[in-house]
């Protein structure tokens, strides 16, 4: 019984410290989507689709992401190995190198798993993972990561054991539920540190080319990396790759949204704990900020954004408009309660100032400005969110949701 009601109480605090968070830590005002930079209000979403969203677009590109390049020199296939077997017989096992220039010094490799129970081309889910493929799982026919690729990725990258992620990667439950799945480390695209952006491919974009404060970050070379693989699915037969939801944590849920938005094709896309610079509410100034993610990780954007840090409230944009670069598609923001750093209330609201754009295309949106319980998610529309209860992470608690959400549109 005390148990019971020590679990309460900390429920309810934990609540009463979301609920809290929920008014404004500082005040602001959100610049409105619909409003465009001469001042007109968006009437309709023919406007917007013509206007007010290549506007957005050109403001994310030059002042926060950088300009993504256009397709890879030399992109091509080769199937590294295959497997009908895959958890005894759920899935068949691809695993595909996928080049970016003649001489194969730049690629990634892509795990990718099929449902053998299938009637057509499945629906998949598409995220690049942290750890390498091994890591993302036991199956132990999972190739490792190859000397080659470990050179050029940072000296602090450990070769953890197989399966060090798993539990981010609910393989046989989305497999089960019809859907295929593929992942990548994305270290394979563009290192995580910052070395001046003489490694990955912005050598291979960009070669010697002289920056500015445009040119794009390290999260748009994952985005980046995300379209090609999508290139890839488009030449699979067992994929719909018209359904393919675009998936990512923390600072690669920054990167689904970007993926989102530079690449209509993502059919849905989810951002799970993206924080700072990915779904939560710059203006709140609440958690990681925008000074410091710029001191932090200065490479993963272009160089104009450092100029916001302390001045947010200066930004033309905030992150909703990032969300809302994925309207009309079905977008699901996920929070855990005690992801501070996140700022989950920041993360929520992100998805109330989005709802006007959604609206011009005829879809409710999340408009309650109370933020949600935790544990209780909410689907309005084409928006999905919840709380998880715990840490900065991806649980199964998370796919579950993610997999009924995409049953919704994908099925
Ligand atoms: C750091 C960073 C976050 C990022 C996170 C992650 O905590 O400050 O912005 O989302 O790493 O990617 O795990």
């Amino acid at each position: 019984m005390r148990v019971i009601i020590i679990l309460v109480a900390v429920a309810a605090m934990s609540l009463v410290f979301l609920r809290g968070n929920a008014q404004p830590v500082n005040p602001y005002e959100l610049p409105d989507p619909l409003k465009m930079e001469d001042g007109r209000i968006v009437k309709n979403k023919r406007q917007w689709v013509k206007e007010r969203r290549p506007e957005l677009m050109e403001m994310l590109r030059s002042q926060m992401f950088g300009r993504e390049p256009g397709q890879a020199p030399d992109l091509h296939f080769e199937t590294l190995e295959e497997s009908h077997d895959a958890f005894g017989g759920l899935a068949t096992r691809k695993q595909v190198k996928i080049s970016f220039d003649k001489d194969e010094k730049y690629y990634l490799v892509l795990l990718m798993y099929i449902p053998n129970d299938r009637k057509g081309p499945v629906p998949a889910f598409l995220g690049a993972n942290f750890k390498g493929n091994h890591a993302t799982t036991t199956d132990p026919a999972v190739l490792m990561p190859t000397p080659d690729k470990l050179a050029t990725y940072a000296s602090s990258f450990k070769v953890e054991p197989r399966s060090a992620n798993g539990h981010r990667w609910e393989y046989e439950y989305i497999l089960k539920h019809g859907y295929a799945v593929a992942t990548f480390c994305y270290n394979d695209v563009d290192p995580d540190f910052h070395d001046g952006f003489h490694n990955g491919v912005h050598q291979l974009m960009d070669g010697d080319k002289p920056r500015n404060g445009e040119s794009w970050g390290t999260i748009s070379a994952w985005a980046w990396g995300l379209s090609r693989c999508l290139d890839f699915l488009e030449t699979q037969k067992e994929i719909n790759s018209k359904k393919v939801a675009v998936i990512g944590h923390s600072r690669l849920g920054k990167t689904a949204l970007w993926a989102g938005a530079t690449d209509q094709r993502f059919a849905l896309v989810i951002s799970n704990d993206s924080g700072c610079s990915g779904a939560a509410i710059a203006r709140r100034k609440s958690g990681e900020t925008v000074e410091v993610i710029n001191r932090n990780f200065p490479h993963w954007f272009c160089g104009n954004y450092a100029a916001y840090g302390g001045r947010e409230e200066k930004m033309p944009w905030d992150q909703h408009e990032l969300v809302a670069m994925i309207a009309p598609r079905p977008v699901y923001v996920a929070s855990a309660s005690e992801d501070d750093w996140a700022d989950p209330v920041g993360e929520y609201y992100s998805l109330v100032g989005a709802a006007s754009v959604y609206r011009l295309f005829g879809y409710d949106g999340i408009t309650d400005r109370t933020v949600p319980e935790i544990e209780h998610p909410v689907v309005v529309g084409r928006m999905g969110h919840h709380i998880r209860k715990g840490e900065h992470n991806v649980r199964l608690y998370d796919w579950e949701q993610y997999v009924s959400f995409a049953d919704r549109f994908l099925k």
